[in-house]
C-alpha cells in the first residue's frame, strides 16, 4: 500500500559519541554474528572464555539505598527465581571477599557512561553491574535478561549460565521511541502494558501514545465529558465501538512506564484529524453559509471524505478549550514534551470561512498555513508556559514555528533536516522507514535496520537530533495479534538504530541475533513477521473473477491445510494491483458449519500487499471437511488477482530451545 499510505499516513496508513574518559577502560567492539544475542547490540563488548553459572549460593548484592536500583535488583532477583525454582535473594550489602556467586549491582560508575550507560562484567566468579544512575542498571538488566533463556513460565532444567564477558554501553539517542495510534483502534491497557515490557526489553524510553484522532477521543477530560461520552464511539449506527482511558487509568500506565525507563507522550490533536470532537461539540467547527453542520464519529473505512473537517482555529473557543484540556494534560503526563499533532489539515473551510477571512486580515496573516502557524505558536505558549516543550509533526514547520518547538519529521527526512537547521530539536520517524502500518513489502525488516537518522545532517544540525521513532497507525490492523505482527520484530531493528553505535551495525549480524530473540518473542506472547515462514495457497481468485463492485464469496477446501496448532495465520495476498480488493468476510466452516473467523480490515490497494489475520479452527478433528469461505469485493477502479494462504508455525524445535 505504499502509494496510498505515502500520499497520506494513517490516512490512507544527539547524537551521543561514545566517551572514553580516563576511567572507563577501552574495550575492543565484538565480530558481528557472535555468541552474545542481545538487541540492540551493546556499543563495546568483549567476550571472555568461561561462563558464570548460576547455583543456589547465588545472591544478589545491592551496593546503593537508591530506591530505583532496588526495584531493578528485585526484578533481576524475580527473573531468576522464575528460572531456577528457587529464592535468589536480595542483600543490602557489599558481598563479603572473595566474590563467589555475587551479582553487585554499584551505582558507583563514571558520569561519563550517561545516564543510560552501565557497564558490566561477567567472570566465572561474580556479575559486576554498575551504573552512575539506575536508568543505566536497568538496561543492563535488560542485557543479561537476554543472555539468559527465555522465562517458559517453568524453571528452565538445564544448568543456568551466561557468558564471561565485558560490557560497556550507552544509548546513541536519548529518544527511542514508539508511537501507537489508540485513536483509530482503540488499544487496551493490557496490550499498552504488553507494548511497555517490550519496549523496555529493548531499551526504548518513550511511548507516544497518539490519544485522539477522527475514530475517536481516548483520554477522560473531566471538564469536556462529551469528548468521551460521544467523541471516543462510533456513532449508533457504525455499532458505537470504542472506549477510553480515565485519568487514573492512565497515571497507573504513566507509573508502570516511569519504573521501565519510559516516558509517555501524549498526542493530542489539533487543528486537524479532529472530527471526533466536533462530533461532540459541532459548534468548534467554521460556520459556513446556510449549513446546519453535524458531524459523527465513524469506523476509518467508512469515513465520507478522506480528511475530516478541521477545527475552526478562528473561534477562541477552540483556543480556549485547547487551553483547558492540555491544562489538564500537562497535569497529568509528567513528560517534558507534549505532542500536539499538527499534520494534514485541510484548508479549505478556513479559507472559505468568513471568521477566518476576518481573522487573518486582523492578525496579518497571508494565507491559511500562516493562520496554522498563528494558533500553534499560541498553543506552544500555553505549554511553554507551564515549563513543558511543544512538538508536533513536520507540517508545523510551515508558516513558522516558536523557537522552543521540536519537529517530529513523518514525511521522509526533509522536515527534520529543515528544522535541524533552523536550530529546532528533532524526532526522526520518516514513514519509508519507520511506519510499521506499511506492509513488509514495502518495509522489510532490512529496510528499517538500515536507517541512519543522522544521514544529510551536518555535524551542527545532528546535535539536534534527539532520537527516533517507529510508528503504529491502527486503522488497517485493528486487532492486538494484527499489531502486533506490523511492529515485531520491526521495532528490535529500529531499537537498534536508535542505541548502538552506527559504525558498528551490520545486517547479517543483526539477522542472525534476530532469529535467536523469536523464542523470547513467543514466550512474550508476541505475535510477530517470521520472514522464513512458509505456507500453503488455499485458494486463488483472477481479475475476472471480480470485475466490478459486486462482492464475490468463494467457498476453497482448507481440510488438509488445518493443522493442530491452536491458530493458524492466514493470509490474502494481491497479485495484480489494478484496483483494490476488500475482504469483507472470512469464516472457516467445519463439515458447513461455522467454526472461526477472521478480521481483517481495509483494503489491499498494490500488487504484493498482504492482509495477515488469525484463525482459531480448535482441535481437529479428522474426517471432518473444513472450508474456507471468503467474500471479496473488487472496484469499478479495475480488477485485481490474488490468493489466501495458510501459514505454517515457523519455529523449528532447535530454534526454541537457544536462548
Ligand atoms: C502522519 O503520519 N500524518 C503524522
Amino acid at each position: 500500500m505504499i502509494a496510498f499510505l505515502t500520499a497520506c499516513k494513517r490516512g490512507s496508513v544527539v547524537l551521543c559519541l561514545f566517551l572514553l574518559s580516563s576511567g572507563v577502560p577501552s574495550l575492543r567492539a565484538r565480530p558481528a554474528g557472535a555468541a552474545l544475542a542481545v538487541i540492540p547490540q551493546p556499543a563495546k563488548v568483549e567476550l571472555r572464555p568461561g561462563a558464570f553459572r548460576f547455583s543456589p549460593k547465588t545472591r544478589i548484592y545491592l551496593e546503593t539505598g537508591n530506591r530505583r536500583a532496588r526495584w531493578v535488583a528485585e526484578d533481576l532477583s524475580k527473573l531468576l527465581s522464575g528460572l531456577m525454582g528457587r529464592a535468589v535473594p536480595v542483600i543490602s550489602a557489599k558481598p563479603s571477599a572473595p566474590e563467589r556467586q555475587a551479582i553487585v549491582f554499584s551505582l558507583k560508575a563514571p558520569a561519563a557512561l550517561g545516564p543510560d550507560g552501565y557497564r558490566m562484567a561477567v567472570s566465572r566468579g561474580a556479575i559486576r553491574i554498575s551504573a552512575p544512575k539506575a536508568a543505566g542498571l536497568f538496561y543492563a538488566l535488560q542485557t543479561l535478561r537476554q543472555m539468559l533463556p527465555p522465562a517458559p513460565g517453568a524453571p528452565v532444567k538445564a544448568p543456568l549460565r551466561v557468558q564471561c564477558v565485558r560490557i560497556q554501553d550507552r544509548p546513541r539517542f536519548r529518544w527511542r521511541g514508539l508511537m501507537l495510534d489508540c485513536s483509530r483502534t482503540f488499544l487496551s491497557m493490557e496490550y499498552l502494558r504488553h507494548s511497555v515490557d517490550l519496549m523496555a526489553l529493548y531499551k526504548l524510553n518513550v511511548l507516544h501514545l497518539h490519544l485522539t484522532d477522527d475514530q475517536g477521543w481516548r483520554l477522560a477530560i473531566r471538564q469536556y465529558p462529551k469528548l468521551t461520552t460521544v467523541g471516543a464511539h462510533y456513532a449508533e449506527r457504525f455499532g458505537g465501538a470504542g472506549g477510553f482511558y480515565t485519568q487514573q487509568q492512565m497515571r497507573e500506565l504513566i507509573a508502570y512506564a516511569k519504573k521501565r525507563n519510559i516516558t509517555v507522550v501524549p498526542e493530542i490533536e489539533m487543528p486537524g484529524h479532529s472530527g471526533e470532537v466536533l462530533a461532540a461539540y459541532p459548534e468548534l467547527a467554521c460556520p459556513l453559509p446556510g449549513e446546519n453542520r453535524t458531524f459523527e464519529v465513524t469506523p476509518f473505512w467508512q469515513r465520507p471524505a478522506h480528511f475530516s473537517e478541521p477545527l475552526c482555529v478562528c473561534n477562541d473557543q477552540v483556543f480556549e478549550m485547547y487551553r483547558n484540556i492540555l491544562s489538564s494534560v500537562i497535569n497529568l503526563f509528567p513528560s517534558e514534551f507534549i505532542h500536539v499533532g499538527g499534520d494534514e489539515v485541510p484548508k479549505q473551510a478556513w479559507n472559505e470561512s468568513s471568521l477566518c477571512q476576518a481573522r487573518m486580515k486582523a492578525e496579518g496573516l497571508k494565507n491559511a498555513d500562516e493562520l496554522q502557524s498563528h494558533f500553534m505558536k499560541r498553543i506552544e505558549k500555553v505549554i511553554a508556559a507551564k515549563g513543558r516543550r511543544m512538538i508536533g509533526w513536520d507540517e508545523i514547520l510551515e508558516g513558522g514555528l516558536a523557537p522552543g518547538a521540536a519537529v517530529e519529521s513523518w514525511r521522509g527526512a526533509k522536515g527534520g533536516l529543515a528544522a535541524a537547521q533552523l536550530g529546532h530539536d528533532v524526532v526522526m520517524a520518516p514513514n519509508p522507514y519507520t511506519y510499521f502500518d506499511f506492509t513488509y513489502h514495502s518495509t522489510p525488516i532490512e529496510k528499517v535496520y538500515s536507517y541512519d537518522p543522522a544521514e544529510g545532517f551536518t555535524p551542527a544540525m545532528a546535535k539536534h537530533i534527539l532520537g527516533v521513532e517507529g510508528c503504529m497507525w491502527t486503522h488497517i490492523a485493528v486487532t492486538d495479534k494484527a499489531i502486533d505482527y506490523q511492529i515485531y520484530p520491526r521495532l528490535l531493528a529500529l531499537a537498534e538504530v536508535g542505541w548502538s553505535p552506527e559504525r558498528d551495525r551490520n545486517w547479517p549480524g543483526f539477522d542472525a541475533r534476530m532469529l535467536r530473540q523469536f523464542s523470547r518473542l513467543r514466550s512474550l506472547g508476541v505475535t510477530y513477521h517470521d520472514p522464513r515462514a512458509t505456507g500453503a495457497e488455499v485458494g486463488a481468485w483472477s481479475e475476472s473473477d471480480l470485475s466490478g463492485d459486486a462482492p464475490r464469496v468463494f467457498n476453497w477446501d482448507a481440510t488438509s491445510l488445518i493443522g493442530n496448532a491452536p491458530e493458524a495465520q492466514v493470509q490474502v495476498r494481491l497479485e495484480s494491483g489494478n484496483g483494490p480488493v476488500y475482504v469483507r468476510s472470512f469464516e472457516l466452516l467445519k463439515d458447513g458449519k461455522e467454526a472461526g473467523e477472521a478480521v481483517f480490515a481495509g483494503p489491499l490497494n498494490k500488487r504484493n500487499d498482504v492482509e495477515v489475520s488469525w484463525l482459531s479452527p480448535g482441535a481437529r478433528h479428522p474426517g471432518c471437511r473444513y472450508t474456507l469461505r471468503v467474500t471479496l469485493q473488487g472496484s469499478m477502479k479495475g480488477s485485481s488477482a490474488g490468493s489466501v494462504w495458510i501459514m505454517k508455525p515457523p519455529h523449528s524445535p532447535a530454534e526454541a530451545a537457544r536462548p
